[in-house]
């Protein structure tokens, strides 16, 4: 599928590996969640353009490039697109950061939407949308089509862990909109779970469960 990038490295196998066992605890999950994190938004920066600027350093004058900041968002799916948030402020500290609330309904698995805060000026942004779980595809596919209504024209999508079928059903009405995940998972179970997948992002960044 085109605009799909999964993050191919032993570094984040690993780090999912311990993300995954359902013997780790918040403290850690917490803690993976946004390392990767900061790895899928260092990779999804790939072709950010810099600005031209002169620098000198205590030996010499070179040109070279600088990130505008100001031209990015940041927009979690909450509650468990917030298990992101700090690991990709680290990549880009100074973009604003919008807010899109949705649950999945446990019968219809469909999302409902409960909140939409962002930037007042998101039009003029690349949205970088988080969200730890690309299940069936529909909390993202509601997302995207929020934040284009708003006249967001690029928009990217970073999560941990991708569904074929959710992968599918996104780039299939959105092409524009490139994926990062660390990795892409077997299928979609009966509950519409990822398999192997890590369970409930959210019950596991918030202890709730
Ligand atoms: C999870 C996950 C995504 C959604 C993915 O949220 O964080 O938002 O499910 O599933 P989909 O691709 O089938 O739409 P959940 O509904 O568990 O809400 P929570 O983050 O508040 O726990
Ligand atoms: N949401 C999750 O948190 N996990 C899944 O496997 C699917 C949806």
């Amino acid at each position: 599928m085109k605009n799909i990038v999964e993050l191919n490295h032993p570094l984040i196998t690993h780090k999912l590996a311990i993300l995954r066992d359902k013997n780790t605890g918040t403290k850690e999950f917490r803690e993976l969640a946004n390392e990767i994190g900061t790895f899928l938004c260092y990779e999804a920066m790939k072709d950010a353009s810099l600005e031209e600027t002169i620098i000198e350093t205590p030996i010499a004058k070179i040109n070279t490039g600088i990130l505008n900041e100001d031209k990015y968002a940041f927009v979690p799916i909450l509650r468990a697109g917030m298990g992101f948030v700090d690991g990709v402020i680290n990549v880009i500290p100074n973009a604003k950061i919008g807010h899109i609330g949705m649950y999945r309904d446990e019968n219809t698995f469909k999302p409902v939407n409960y909140f939409f805060k962002v930037p007042k000026d998101i039009e003029k942004r690349e949205v970088i949308i988080l969200d730890p779980m690309l299940a069936t595809g529909g909390s993202a596919l509601d997302a995207i089509e929020l934040l284009k209504e708003k006249g967001v024209k690029k928009i990217k999508f970073l999560c941990m862990i991708a569904a074929p079928e959710g992968l599918e059903a996104v780039t299939k009405v959105y092409p524009d909109v490139k994926i990062y995940c660390a990795h892409i998972d077997d299928h979609l179970n009966e509950n519409k779970y990822i398999v192997p997948g890590l369970g409930d992002a959210g019950d596991r960044i918030f202890g709730t469960k």
